[in-house]
């Protein structure tokens, strides 16, 4: 992962780059670094520990002053978080200077011909290799900074968002692309370099996101020049404007970004189907979907490839696509479906989810997919992401920018969207009457006011919180639609808390986890009226006689499970396949509220990145 920042131009670069790289923490925040060129020399400073440690280290440390600088915030791969494994690194003679995002897999060979060279290395990252190997083939060949990059780059395997500058060529800054995120920022007579937008918003609106393979050379008052670097074919820059603004990537007087995006959640949905969802004419409009129409008719099946938070969407869809639409699907984490040889043919369609658009995993498990002529729709959440434009077709969720660490708005508008999806194919394949197809329109339409409703939970899901805080373990059950939603409360949990959770399907219990329940353990039971609810409420009886303490999540009004739970927490009516829109919202709240009682940090937490750009 990791996040990368970089400037040249004539503002100075250092308040741009400390508050780029503030912004692109969710990429990693174990160690950070900045590089700037004084008009004389390097400048660089770099710490373990957040950016805020970085910017107070640094301002005692260094002078801050200069128009061209780079910056980094790190999710360690090769070596430990340290200062000395801290990017930016410099080459051997101190001339050249780098930051990086990805992995360079051949590091380990490379960096034996480079020490038999007489390369010596101080720290264990496979960006010093790389540096040192730009340093040699400079030197060799004689050349200059931007074509050093692109030879050196072709002896390497693995993946990079590069920028490299030269303290004696402070007039440009090489960066290049393959596999991790790189959007440079256009301003007049400037450039800004970064993972992702965020850190130029408020500067430029017009963006150039490099595409794999692509390198570009950006020089102080002169036009971008972007070759390929496999066959220095020079590339015409497409340059996008961008949509985002300063408001989204903010926190807006919540205390943090997860609790802003919870509560973001009845909007993003309704954005998500803004323009797609038209109850009055009794249709869903949907382009990725229309235009390929023949060839979701005709598929024997539905793959869908995800990771993490999105997998879980994947498995609610599972329930959904083969309820509505009748169309078998397998849900496959992308990790696994890459590396297993899997049976793809010409007629399956493979749905990849992402919120980021950059998991490389998902990446290159849809590569995988269309290198065997499956179809591939991307369900992203980052427009221009590389899961998008690597997709056949696809649809974004249009939730906004997501910043927690801890996925809560991208799960609900990616179900939301895969819904849609469902219905829409439901209707062309006939497995549903017309009104049973309007119904389920008018009722998505309510989702957001529900959502609204279920949140109102929230100073309740607070005292139950403030209850099991100290709980070592948790469980949390689901059946059918909301098995997948007792997964994703459980890693919610994990993931913010460090408490460890297990999610399993209600009946299931018996087969094991039933055995780790006394009179400690709190137990999060999905008890929704249409879920099956008599064989839960079967379950939650199980649980009782073994003084498991029973946290229901259950419908408006119910009567059964509150006399068998320790507390209930309601949420609206709703149609089954819809009921994991609502019952999400009181698991993220809770493990929202138990993290902050515990003194975690909720956005940012221990060894977790947002966007996983590494295997
Ligand atoms: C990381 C994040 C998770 C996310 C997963 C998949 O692990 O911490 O929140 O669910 O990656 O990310 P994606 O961007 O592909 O949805």
């Amino acid at each position: 992962m990791c996040g990368i920042v970089g400037y040249i131009g004539h503002r100075e670069a250092y308040p741009i780059i400390i508050k780029g790289l503030q912004r692109l923490e969710y990429r990693g925040y174990d160690s950070a670094g900045i590089a700037l060129y004084d008009g004389e020399s390097i400048k660089l400073s770099k710490t373990k520990g957040k950016v805020a440690d970085l910017k107070e280290k640094l301002e005692n440390e260094i002078s801050t002053t200069g128009t061209l600088g780079i910056g980094h915030t790190r999710w360690a791969t090769h070596g430990v978080p340290n200062d000395v494994n801290s990017h930016p690194h410099y080459s051997n003679s101190g001339d050249l200077v780098i930051i990086h995002n990805g992995i360079i897999e051949n590091y380990d060979s490379l960096k034996k011909e480079l020490i038999n060279r007489g390369y010596t290395f101080k720290s264990d990252t496979d960006t010093e290799v790389l540096i040192n190997l730009i340093e040699d083939v400079k030197k060799n060949e004689n050349i200059k900074l931007g074509k050093a990059v692109q030879i050196a780059l072709n002896q390497v395997v693995g993946a990079y968002a590069i920028a490299v500058f030269d303290k004696n060529k402070p007039n440009e800054i090489v960066v290049a692309k393959l596999g991790s995120p790189l959007a440079i920022g256009i301003g007049d007579d400037e450039y800004f370099i970064a993972s992702d937008a965020s850190p130029f918003i408020e500067y430029t609106k017009n963006a150039i996101y490099l595409e794999d393979e692509e390198m570009a050379i950006l020089r102080r008052g002169k036009d971008i020049k972007i070759r390929k670097i496999k066959n220095d074919a020079l590339v015409d820059p497409y340059v996008q404007e961008l949509q985002l603004n300063l408001e989204q990537i903010e926190k807006g007087g919540y205390d943090h970004f997860m609790l802003k995006e919870i509560y973001e959640q009845p909007s993003a949905i309704l954005d998500t189907f803004r323009g797609r969802l038209l109850s009055n004419e009794a249709i869903i409009k949907m382009a990725g979907i229309e235009d390929n129409m023949k060839r979701f008719l005709a598929a024997d099946r539905i793959i869908i490839v995800a990771c993490g938070t999105s997998w879980h969407a994947g498995l609610v869809a599972e329930y959904i696509f083969e309820d509505l639409a009748r169309i078998p699907v397998e849900v496959e984490y992308a990790s696994e479906f890459r590396y297993r040889n899997p049976v793809i043919t010409e007629k399956d369609i493979v749905i990849a989810i992402s919120q980021s658009g950059e998991t490389a995993d998902t990446l290159a498990a849809i590569k995988l997919a269309k290198s065997k002529g499956a179809f591939v729709f991307g369900v992203c959440n980052v427009v221009g992401s590389s899961i998008a434009r690597e997709s056949n077709a696809g649809a974004y969720t249009h939730a906004g920018p997501e910043i927690g660490v801890a996925s809560t708005k991208a799960f609900t508008t990616q179900i939301t969207v895969l819904t849609l999806m469902a219905l829409r194919l439901a209707r062309a394949k006939g497995t549903m009457s017309s009104s049973e197809f309007r119904h389920h329109l008018i009722e998505l339409e309510t989702i957001p006011g529900k959502v609204e409703e279920a949140l109102q939970s929230d100073a309740y899901v607070k005292t139950v919180a403030d209850i099991y805080k100290d709980a070592t373990n948790f469980l949390y059950l689901g059946r059918g639609f909301n098995f997948p939603v007792a997964l994703e409360g459980a890693l919610k949990l994990k993931e913010i808390s460090y408490i460890h959770a297990e999610g399993y399907p209600a009946a299931e219990m018996k087969h094991g986890p039933i055995a780790l329940i006394d009179e400690q353990m709190p137990i999060v039971v999905i008890a929704t009226k249409k879920g099956h609810y008599e064989k839960v409420v079967s379950n939650i009886q199980e649980i009782k006689s073994r003084k498991g303490k029973i946290i229901g999540i259950v419908t408006k009004g119910d009567v059964s499970v509150k006399e068998l739970a320790d507390h209930v927490i309601e949420v609206p009516e709703t149609l089954e396949s819809l009921t994991p829109l609502l019952t999400t919202i009181p698991l993220q709240l809770l493990s929202y509220h138990i993290a902050v009682m515990l003194d975690k940090n909720v956005d940012q937490p221990r060894n977790l990145a947002k966007s996983v750009t590494v295997e």
